[in-house]
């Protein structure tokens, strides 16, 4: 009966379709640009191996649990964020729904400017190949006029899809797009293993520099990355799980989302450095910044010839439909929240919020300092913010959220629920506040080079 009704006699809340569809769904939303993009270049910041195995301790630790507390708040209330913090948590909490909805509109303007330079390579190397000169190619590209077309384009595209609905729309784009993806990277991964000089780049990848491992730089962005990859800290998995209609396993789905994203990062990374080493790119990595990766493997795809134009197609296919699934979520968080909290259609809601933030992405695409401005604040320093939040409040505030978490838990995960409630009150919100704080001086860093250095 939860589901049948939102308050006040509002028309039914829409539903996913199947267990299947929402799992996808949160997929789609966790895989994406993070996995590809952002990944390989804060490895490759981070010093390779080390910081993957740093991030596969924060994926576990930090975000499974934190996976699961969102979802059982949202499958809980069967409301968007704002709504849903303030029925558990009273009118205060409502505020951190409030600033989800901020994060979201901050991080859908700047990543679509990226799936624009993404849907641009996928469209332009099917159709004339990979440019000869990649570096003054994509100077051309990442920002002004050409960068606005696409971004706007891209925009259109996520509008029309979170405007048609939940099962038509995002579940039956992500049950199509997914597997495609999954497939496309793969086959790449096994490719790239057949590259002369690709072991360089595994080397580079897979064995760790102990030495790293206790740089606190690096711990920092493998948390962040964790929560960005997984789409936490702002709610986007709460408002998915508020479309469940049943009870499903949530221990289960946090595990196979987290594992998912995690597996598709991983095979990404078996797929960029093998390429980059065989090629001998690895300087151009190595001085990463936003722009790298969509430098160094254009170049990488050009000097192949015809197979790398193929190859390379399909990796910029694959990557646009995880930013397509990914921005989706990121718009259906505020949307579905200006639907709650203002009664307005999925229709209106959707356009007008969509062009408010295409609006803002304009920044962006006119300049990549704005767009890596940006990412600093939202998708490092406001995700962790909301990350510890989050944790604050499932953690200390919700009542009894271990009983949430078991209903509808199979054997398998059952045991393990009591231990997460105690990670989530007690070790999440430590370990994240020192990553805020860090993160905090990071940013610090980035503002004043932007207003002082450009
Ligand atoms: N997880 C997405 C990615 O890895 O590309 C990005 C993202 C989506 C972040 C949704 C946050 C979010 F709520």
């Amino acid at each position: 009966m939860a589901m049948g009704s939102g308050s006040g006699g509002t028309p039914a809340r829409e539903l996913f379709g199947s267990k299947w569809g929402f799992v996808l769904a949160a997929v789609g939303s966790a895989v994406g640009l993070g996995n590809m993009w952002r990944f390989s270049y804060v490895a490759a910041e981070g010093g390779g191996a080390a910081f993957v195995l740093l991030y596969i301790i924060m994926v576990i630790l930090l975000g499974i649990p934190l996976m699961l507390s969102e979802l059982v708040v949202g499958r809980k209330t069967h409301l968007s964020p704002i709504g849903a913090l303030r029925e558990l948590g009273g009118r205060g909490w409502s505020y951190l729904g409030m600033l989800f909805v901020l994060v979201g509109f901050l991080i859908l303007s700047y990543y679509s400017v990226i799936a624009g330079w993404t849907m641009r390579f996928a469209v332009e190397s099917a159709m004339t190949g990979f440019p000869g000169d990649p570096g003054d190619h994509f100077s051309e590209i990442a920002a002004g006029p050409a960068a606005i077309g696409w971004h706007l384009f891209f925009m259109a595209l996520t509008i029309g899809i979170v405007m048609i609905g939940v099962q038509k729309g995002i579940e039956r784009a992500a049950m199509l797009l997914m597997p495609t993806l999954f497939l496309i990277v793969v086959g790449l991964a096994f490719w790239a293993a057949t590259l002369d000089g690709s072991g360089a780049g595994y080397a580079y990848y897979l064995t760790p520099q102990l030495s790293e491992l206790m740089n606190p730089d690096v711990i920092r962005s493998a948390a962040s990355q964790a929560f960005f990859s997984l789409s936490l800290g702002m709610g986007a998995m709460l408002t998915f799980a508020s479309y469940l209609a049943k009870d499903e396993d949530l221990n289960e789905q946090a595990v196979t989302i987290s594992f998912a994203d995690f597996a598709v990062a991983f095979t990404a990374g078996l797929v960029v450095f093998p390429v980059i080493f065989a090629l001998g790119l690895q300087d151009s990595v190595g001085e990463s910044t936003v722009g790298a990766l969509f430098i160094a493997l254009p170049g990488a795809f050009e000097a192949m010839g015809g197979a790398g134009r193929v190859v390379g197609v399909l990796f910029f296919v694959a990557l646009a439909v995880g930013a397509i699934t990914s921005a989706i979520s990121l718009l259906e968080v505020v949307t579905s929240s200006i639907i709650d909290e203002f009664g307005l259609s999925r229709r209106r809601a959707a356009v007008s919020m969509g062009i408010l933030i295409a609006l803002l992405g304009l920044a962006s695409a006119w300049s990549t300092d704005i767009l890596g401005l940006v990412d600093q604040i939202a998708g490092e320093l406001l995700l962790a913010v909301g990350a510890l939040l989050m944790s604050i409040f499932v953690g200390w505030k919700m009542k009894d959220p271990g009983a949430e978490m078991l209903r509808g838990a199979g054997p398998r995960f059952a045991g393990a629920v009591p231990y997460v409630v105690l990670l989530v009150k007690w070790l999440l919100p430590p370990v994240i506040a020192v990553v805020v704080w860090f993160q905090f001086w990071a940013t610090l860093a980035v503002v004043r080079g932007f207003f002082g250095g450009g």
